[in-house]
């Protein structure tokens, strides 16, 4: 779309891009989650209409997914695949690094299974690593990468929240849908690679690692559970609990902004891209308006989080309690 016909967002953006650029801290990028493009409308133009906000903060460096990109609700498998790529497509030429989590859509499996679709052409992870993977210096769909700033040096971990046993039944078909996993061997790269650094670590995954405490996990329709339980996730959760390098989890899937202190670590969730009001808590949403679509700049300040919304909501504030220890505050954030 043209500057001009992208306005009815760009418009909006002045006041937030100066907030950004007041707050001058060291480490910023936009956090986007649950686009589920073409579900409802197509979400370029909002790609599109962050290269407004590229263009005014110099301080963003790079944009995270938090999965469930396209549209998987689409009876043709290819035309779900289209919808996929035009987002991935958008994102990337936007010209910063783009990582990504894989969501429990993103496959197509959950939709398939439930609509008694043949599901021989879902999109397994070896397809949705060419799709998505293009900053994955990795062969798996889960990976780190360390960034070093003025105000500290961070890790930022990526997890896949679908890593589940890709494996067909007697009729060629794969049985597990909507389900959300954390294999062993992931479990394992988290304890012995992640979490072996003196670097301060963010974790993004498409669900929260823990539902406890998260509005949306639950009771949100009358006809369906809709968020299990990510299983393995006890063996991470217990990890980041212990590990207070760990700073703070970021997620999306429930489709609702969440600050939640799980002790002295922050879980953050963020709203849906999607034009969408998912439950009675979530703001209203209407095309053509600045509340068509939700997504956070991030801007990461000493012990402190500041999430600044376009879009329906609010800006937050978070506490990095962990980051207020002298005795990890000294050894990563530098003075
Ligand atoms: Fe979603």
């Amino acid at each position: 779309m043209t500057n001009k016909e992208l306005r009815y967002l760009t418009d909006h953006y002045d006041e937030k891009i100066e907030t950004i650029n007041r707050l001058c801290a060291p480490l910023n990028f936009i956090f986007i989650t649950d686009q589920h493009n073409e579900l409802v409308k197509s979400v370029v133009p909002v790609i599109e209409s962050m290269q407004y906000i590229l263009d005014r903060c110099p301080g963003i460096h790079f944009l995270v997914s938090g999965g469930d990109i396209g549209n998987d609700y689409n009876p043709d498998p290819n035309g779900m695949r289209a919808s996929h790529i035009r987002i991935m497509e958008a994102m990337y030429s936007l010209g910063i690094p783009v990582h990504c989590c894989i969501g429990n859509h993103d496959d197509g499996l959950g939709n398939m299974i439930a609509q008694h679709w043949d599901n021989r052409n879902a999109i397994l992870p070896d397809e949705m690593h060419r799709i998505c993977g293009k900053y994955n210096p990795t062969n798996r769909n889960y990976y780190y990468t360390d960034i070093d700033t003025e105000g500290g040096d961070y890790r930022l971990v990526f997890l896949d929240c679908t890593d589940k046993p890709y494996l067909t039944d007697a009729n060629g078909q794969y049985p597990y849908g909507w389900r959300l996993e954390i294999s062993d061997e992931q479990a394992e790269w988290f304890e012995n690679n992640v979490l072996n650094t003196d670097r301060g670590i963010f974790v993004f995954s498409h669900s929260p690692l823990s539902n406890a405490g998260i509005y949306g996990t639950a009771n949100m329709t009358d006809r369906i559970k809709p968020y299990d339980d990510l299983l393995g996730s006890p063996r991470l959760t217990y990890h980041v609990r212990v590990c207070k390098r760990v700073l703070a989890l970021f997620s999306g899937h429930v489709h609702y902004d969440n600050v939640h202190y799980d002790g002295d670590l922050p879980q953050i969730t963020t709203n849906c891209a999607l034009l969408q009001k998912w439950a009675p808590g979530c703001p209203e949403r209407t095309a053509g308006t600045i509340t068509e679509t939700a997504f956070d700049v991030v801007s990461v300040k000493g012990d402190t989080v500041y999430l600044t919304r376009f879009g329906p909501g609010t800006d937050r504030c978070v506490d990095l309690i962990r980051a207020r220890s002298t005795m990890f505050s000294r050894n990563y954030i530098h003075n």
